[in-house]
């Protein structure tokens, strides 16, 4: 019998429409800053690292296997929920072994080797983005600077990033991700159910809002391709083929004058989260700083 795949995209109801897309080489710095980081639109940039070594080499069997040697977490799960701690307690095997294991692996199974630092020894195949000007390109305040997810059939859960832009970008294979940012008006609407896993019940429908208006913007990432990610946008990420599959995030750190607003339901909903109150405060400063440093540089 088939195993299941668990797919996330088509689970939240909404009208799908194409996420607008752009040539690498049109695309200069000034552009990708002032178009897309700072009004926060995200952007899928074609065939952006299609020259970076690791598209060529990386697909080879026994080529990443026989460049590093440490311990991994390997899940036979989709990537459930991102942010939780569920993934801590799961077996570790050597990074070679765990490669080794998802190449060869079906096309019905299921793996994922998650937030992997990238490798000393992987670096040398991997290059820089063409529209991000390096002076911009600073630490990510929450983040990871690089985290590579090595995959074969494991999709990601809808959420969003609080802080920090993202650059999805494909090394190996092609996955489809959908994004939408809510609004005050519909936010409960969809992030109740979907924090609450309804989106997964069969009957999905009756937990969401009827007239099914959500635009989710929607594109498939092929090997080469980035996506820009920006804050408070929800995503979700299903694999498109059921091959191996690797995709490196990217972080780089929001400017300070983009930082969210204290009357935007996403970050209200980031500060009432909050483990104590003192996190909840530093985060409401720091927000404030943000819309200040907005109100002088807009
Ligand atoms: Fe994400």
């Amino acid at each position: 019998m088939a195993k299941r795949i668990v797919k996330v995209i088509d689970l939240v109801p909404g009208q799908a429409v194409q996420l607008p897309s752009v040539d690498n080489e049109t695309l200069g710095h000034d552009q990708f800053w002032s178009g897309f980081v700072c009004p926060q639109q995200p952007i899928v940039v074609k065939n952006a690292v299609a020259n970076w070594p690791a598209l060529r080499k990386w697909g080879t069997h026994g080529y990443l296997e026989a460049l590093t040697n440490r311990q991994v977490s390997v899940s036979d799960t989709f990537n459930a929920s991102p942010a939780g701690l569920w993934h801590q307690n799961l077996p570790k095997y050597r990074l070679d072994e765990a490669i080794s294991c998802l190449r060869n692996a079906g096309p019905d199974d299921t793996f994922a080797i998650r937030a992997l630092p990238i490798p000393q020894e992987w670096k040398a195949d991997l290059g820089s983005y063409d529209f991000l000007d390096a002076k911009r390109d600073l630490p990510p305040r929450a983040y990871a600077r690089d985290r590579l997810f090595i995959y074969r059939n494991a999709s990601t859960e809808w959420h969003y990033h609080t802080t920090d832009e993202t650059l999805t970008t494909q090394i190996l294979g092609s996955k489809r991700i959908s994004m939408f940012k809510l609004s005050k008006a519909d936010w409960h609407a969809y992030a109740g159910p979907i924090r609450s896993n309804l989106h997964h019940m069969d009957d999905r429908a009756r937990f969401f809002p009827s007239d099914g208006s959500l635009t989710k913007f929607e594109a498939t990432l092929e090997p080469g391709d980035v996506l820009y990610i920006p804050p408070f946008w929800w995503h979700g990420v299903d694999p498109a083929d059921t091959g191996f599959g690797i995709t490196l995030a990217h972080c780089f750190r929001t400017p300070l004058n983009r930082l969210g607003s204290l009357s935007d339901p996403a970050v209200k909903d980031v500060i009432r989260a909050q483990r104590s109150l003192m996190l909840a405060l530093r985060m409401r400063a720091f927000v404030a700083l943000g819309s200040l440093t907005r109100i002088v540089n807009p």
